[in-house]
């Protein structure tokens, strides 16, 4: 299996892998799509796993940005991440985030932000973001599926406000 950058070829099986992954419903596979169109889409962080020219799982990195007053600041969330059904709990989901972590890091984002599963993202480093600063209006969630990364040291609890998602999100 490798881990590589996705491709305008592998659109059409990264779609459907989506749809299967989140129970046979394309909110998140046209949310890729969508996403793919806006100015926060960076393809080197939209990372594939493939196998014999099957793709097993996908995972999207994009921009945000975390507001406080009048200082903006840019960062990344993760949203979302897909393994085939067939192909979960083999580990691909967490080569993806890592690949993922690594080339946030090599590019500078100093944070990933998430809404996810709660035993599942601590697992890679992942913590709940408002015991750091960080907040969220857009979406009502508890406290603990709201999550951040520190991807590049001394940022977590520097970096501090509210984070926004794109507009795509919506
Ligand atoms: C979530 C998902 C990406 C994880 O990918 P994966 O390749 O199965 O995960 P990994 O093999 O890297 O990690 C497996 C571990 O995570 C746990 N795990 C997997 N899915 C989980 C979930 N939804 N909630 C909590 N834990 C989960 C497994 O039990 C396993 O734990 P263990 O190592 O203690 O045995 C995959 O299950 C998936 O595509 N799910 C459907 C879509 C989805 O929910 N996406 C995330 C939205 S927040």
């Amino acid at each position: 299996m490798i881990i590589r950058t996705e491709t305008i070829d592998d659109y059409k099986q990264v779609y459907q892998l989506n749809y299967l992954a989140f129970g046979n419903r394309d909110d998140e596979a046209q949310l890729v799509e969508k996403i793919r169109h806006t100015d926060g889409f960076i393809p080197e962080l939209s990372i594939v796993a493939e196998q014999e020219n099957q793709i097993l799982g996908h995972i999207l990195l994009s921009k945000a940005s975390v507001v406080d007053g009048d200082k903006e600041c840019e960062v990344i969330v993760l949203a979302p991440i897909a393994v085939h059904p067939d192909d979960q709990k083999r580990g691909i989901g967490g080569k993806l985030i890592q690949e993922g972590v690594k080339r946030c890091k090599a590019a500078g984002y100093p944070l990933i932000l998430l809404i996810g599963h709660p035993t599942y993202y601590p697992k890679y480093g992942f913590k709940p973001a408002r015991s750091y600063g960080l907040n969220l209006q857009q979406f009502e969630v508890p406290d603990n599926v709201f999550m951040v990364k520190e991807v590049i040291e001394g940022s977590l609890g520097t970096i501090k406000g509210e984070l926004k998602y794109p507009a795509v999100f919506f």
